[in-house]
């Protein structure tokens, strides 16, 4: 029986094009989903960049199973439950030094609108007060809440909401350049500068009115934009020494995803705040978290009355029993089976295979870090978005699944992918791309 579509409004889906030819995963396991016509699809993307640990592990199933059956919900307003606790604590041994402190909610989305509210409400506890405006940049992602649209830069995602968006934001120039460092391998050699602009954004707005700056360490949603060496250390340096915090929205390159347990371990640089979501719990059920630097939290916590709430702020499943617990047994099993540390002995092969791609028709620019790797095509005349739509669309048929966003594909297998599998990932792009016009 075919599917009625008809009622589903669908998520980012060209919804027409999608419900004339659906494509349907029923089943999920290990590297493979499973279509509704019985075909496996190697996963080359952890689904949404958030599969870390591959699909269907049974501790997670299990954690989730066990505590659906003996504490279905409870509420985290005035009371608690152990697993929300134990998970937080789990979160805190894998986090920067002292950024111990977490704050639970169900998407990334929900985590970055969660962490401009405190860094708000850490500035006002802290007698400045008048730290309201916050600095983005081009092409960021940072959800599609308000907050989150409003601090990123990406044109589509904002322009239908443009005349509803957060007052006070400014945008630092995206850190892409093909002209000096398109085919780079890695962290680009050129553009650390780029950071400089900060300096300029400051000098219009008055640093003193700054609460924050937040960027992707990793841009991935966008396209895969790869940091210049030494651009985000810059970042910080500027931040310190204009009195502004450092959010990095880690909802992608966190659990793993660059060999590390955040990029803020990557590459050495430790912000103020992190936002993350998806590789949380291998994303078996919804959750994201704000994880702060314990000053920020003890700020506000102890500048409020004993009896006070101190941050007026909160979901209905803020740490949900499910999440919680599926949090725990994910945390648990990125430790048990060393799977950073996996991602990092992986990342010179993904990087080799996805190079190799150098040449083939259309390609216009190869960019990877760790196991995530982008490969931008040149766009049809009138058509932008038509090549990738068509190169995904023909891995798809072929067995595997890879993501794009206009004319990039974006690839971001789960932790667990072998080396054969990689390779296989770019031999089918490469295929791909030679049947494409
Ligand atoms: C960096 C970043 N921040 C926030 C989000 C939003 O997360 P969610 O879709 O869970 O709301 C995403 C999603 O891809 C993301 O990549």
């Amino acid at each position: 029986m075919p599917v009625q579509t008809d009622h589903l409004w669908m998520p980012f889906t060209a919804n027409k094009q999608f419900k004339a030819a659906p494509r349907l995963f029923v089943s999920a396991q290990g590297m493979y989903y499973t279509t509704d016509d019985g075909r496996q699809v190697l996963d080359g993307t952890a689904g949404l960049w958030c599969v870390n640990a591959g699909h269907g592990r049974e501790t997670i199933v299990k954690a989730i199973a066990d505590t659906a059956a003996t504490l279905d919900y409870a509420p985290m307003f005035q009371m608690g439950h152990p697993k929300a606790f134990e998970a937080a604590s789990k979160l805190a041994e894998i986090t920067p030094a002292g950024m111990d402190k977490v704050f639970f909610t169900n998407s990334g989305s929900e985590a970055v609108d969660s962490a401009l509210k405190m860094v708000l409400t850490y500035h006002r506890a802290r007698g400045e007060a008048q730290r309201t405006k916050f600095i983005g940049r081009e092409r960021g992602y940072h959800g599609v809440g308000f907050g989150g649209i409003s601090v990123g830069g990406i044109g589509g995602n904002r322009k239908h909401f443009s005349a509803n968006l957060m007052p006070g934001v400014d945008h630092l120039p995206h850190t892409l350049n093909l002209e000096h460092a398109a085919f780079s391998r890695g962290e680009p050699e050129w553009g650390a500068h780029l950071a400089d602009n900060l300096e300029n954004i400051l000098t219009l707005h008055d640093p003193s009115t700054i609460a924050a700056v937040i960027v992707e360490p990793l841009a991935g949603s966008t396209g895969v934009l790869i940091p210049p060496k030494g651009y985000l250390k810059r970042l910080r340096e500027l931040c310190d020494k204009h009195g502004l915090l450092l959010i990095f929205d880690e909802v992608i390159t966190g659990f793993g995803r660059l060999g590390t347990p955040f990029a803020a371990q990557y590459f050495g640089v430790t912000p103020d705040l992190m936002t993350v979501a998806k590789g949380l719990n291998n994303a078996a059920v919804p959750m994201g978290a704000v994880v702060c630097k314990n000053e920020i939290y003890d700020t506000v916590i102890n500048s409020a009355p004993q009896a006070a709430i101190e941050f007026f702020h909160g979901y209905t499943y803020s740490a949900h029993p499910l999440a919680a617990a599926s949090a725990c047994a994910a945390l648990d099993l990125y430790k048990e089976e060393k799977l950073f540390e996996r991602a990092a002995s992986l990342s010179q092969h993904f990087e080799d295979e996805i190079h190799r791609l150098k040449g083939a028709p259309h390609v216009k620019d190869i960019r990877n870090l760790g196991l995530v790797g982008g490969v931008e095509l040149n766009s049809r005349d009138g058509a932008v978005g038509a090549r990738a739509y068509e190169a995904f669309l023909h891995c798809y048929h072929h067995g595997v699944l890879v993501r794009y966003t206009g004319d990039i594909l974006a690839f971001s297998p789960p932790l667990i992918v072998s080396e054969e599998q990689i390779t296989q990932i770019f031999a089918a792009v490469g295929e791909a791309l030679k049947t494409i016009a």
